[in-house]
């Protein structure tokens, strides 16, 4: 029986509660995209079959979850709801303190500005965000391993941090000018992989040799301690809830966005060992978040999150989640469609240069993929690659410099789709993928006052005609 459950994984969860979604036509999808100037962010949710922008906030809650929420306290200040949070945070993560937040940015707000001195460099695997370190003064790094960027390598850790590159930068910059060495677990930008518990024990240990605190970015956190069990030594019968605690051993703090493993809507957290950064970090937490024990944050928020943190922990679950992935990923290899491999905690990754090698890189080939997934069915995914991640002249908007990788994620909510719902999508991109040679190119309409949020803010329109025969791009790819 049990060799069964593994291998079928059904969905384990009975649905009582549903929202309807409705198909429109592939005539009416256009002119929808085309009003929006092909941003997919501008697309009203009603008019999307699948939705699969991204895993932020998009969690199907559980009626334990409900339930708890008609318990939410919603007194200003020590609201007992708060006290639940903390305990249920304290339980898992470990840390001395910790304070609430309204989502991942504000407690990355908290710390950063608390812990990042002006000119300082931050190394991590991949940062997530492109501006966020940058706007409190820092400088960032990105020092994932090669293999990372390989997206067909199939090393089990592709998130790990290239500890030769990590004391290379140390030992250039001076420890001095790094205020903390950061991990994102798992590392959202290169394709939700893992980073092995070996690994972060070598970062602890480089820390420690250089006297620097360790922190993570844990928005992931038991997707990658659920990687950790199915592939890591030593682990396969340890729970969820002791990988986590160990990670957690290993650093010093962490922030993160509750949106994700925390089952919920919204909410976010600092984890903090040290009584004097948590004392400042409990004054900008006032300024900027709310008071200590709402961060934010409504009192029925901290109960459902109190509650789903214990439920994002849940083996059963976490097997499941990754397993959905997988799946998606076997179903568009069966489509031929051209993907990031392994698949990532947290959804598919579209390799767009292969998807489209007739679109130059500057034409946005992740563009002319999600604007196809959207008019022939009604699915939206989100660019993560040439239009996201470019460097650019921030006065003009012009490329300077292209990401290594141009991708388009088909990021999975939790508990939200099933495997029809799967199906559908794999079909779907075969579909398109195998009239790939239909698609065009695009080209920026209207930047976003920042270049680097074109993605969310700026339009795109379709190129007349290709700005070059040739697929190869003049522009040179980051380097590290
Ligand atoms: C790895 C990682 N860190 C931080 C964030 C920011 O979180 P939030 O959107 O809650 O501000 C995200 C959001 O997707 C993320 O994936």
């Amino acid at each position: 029986m049990d060799k069964i459950f593994e291998r079928i994984q059904p969905e384990p969860f009975r649905i009582k509660t549903v929202t309807p979604i409705k198909m429109l036509t592939s005539e009416e999808r256009k002119a929808i995209i085309q009003a929006v100037h092909y941003n997919v962010f501008k697309i009203k949710s009603e008019d999307i079959f699948i939705d699969l922008i991204t895993d932020s906030g998009t969690t199907a809650m559980s009626d334990n979850q409900w339930s708890a929420m008609m318990k939410g306290d919603e007194s200003y200040a020590s609201a007992s709801s708060w006290f639940k949070l903390e305990a249920s945070l304290k339980d898992i993560f470990g840390y001395n303190y910790v304070l609430p937040a309204h989502q991942g940015r504000g407690a990355e707000n908290i710390l950063f500005t608390t812990m990042i001195k002006k000119g300082q460099t931050v190394p991590n695997n991949m940062h997530f965000s492109p501006d966020r370190v940058t706007a409190s003064g820092g400088i960032m790094a990105n020092l994932i391993i090669e293999e990372g960027k390989d997206l067909q390598n199939e090393h089990p850790f592709k998130g790990n941090i290239n500890i030769e590159k990590l004391l290379a930068l140390i030992e250039k910059v001076g420890a001095d000018h790094i205020p903390f060495i950061m991990i994102t677990v798992t590392c959202n930008n290169a394709g939700g992989q893992p980073v092995s518990m070996e690994n972060i024990r070598a970062v602890r240990a480089v820390a420690d040799k250089y006297k620097l605190p360790v922190i993570l970015d844990a928005a992931r956190i038991a997707e990658n301690a659920q990687f950790i069990k199915m592939r890591e030594a030593g682990y396969g019968n340890k729970s969820i809830k002791e990988i986590i605690r160990e990670t957690c051993s290993y650093s010093d703090g962490c922030v993160a966005s509750s949106k994700k493993d925390g089952m919920v809507n919204i909410g976010g957290f600092v984890g903090i060992n040290d009584e004097k950064l948590y004392e400042i970090m409990q004054s900008y937490c006032l300024m900027w978040e709310g008071y200590l024990t709402y961060g934010g944050m409504a009192g029925r928020d901290l109960e459902a999150l109190a509650v789903g943190y214990q439920e994002g922990i849940d083996e059963h679950y976490l097997q499941y989640r990754i397993g959905q992935s997988q799946y998606l990923a076997q179903k568009l290899q069966e489509e031929n469609v051209p993907i990031a491999l392994p698949a990532g905690g947290h959804g598919v990754w579209i390799d767009s240069k292969k998807f489209c090698p007739h679109i130059p890189p500057e034409e946005y080939p992740g563009i002319a993929i999600t604007t196809a997934l959207y008019i022939e069915g009604g699915i939206r995914g989100c660019e993560l690659g040439n239009l996201a991640f470019s460097k650019r002249n921030e006065e003009t908007g012009e490329i300077l410099q292209l990401p290594e990788v141009d991708l388009v994620r088909l990021a999975l909510p939790r508990r939200v789709y099933t495997s029809r719902h799967l199906d559908y999508i794999a079909a779907v991109a075969g579909e398109v993928y195998r009239n790939n040679q239909k698609l065009e190119g695009f080209k920026v309409k209207k930047y976003a006052t920042i270049k680097y949020r074109t993605l969310f803010l700026g339009q795109m329109e379709p190129v007349e005609k290709a700005l070059s025969n040739s697929p190869e791009s003049k522009i040179k790819q980051v380097a590290d």
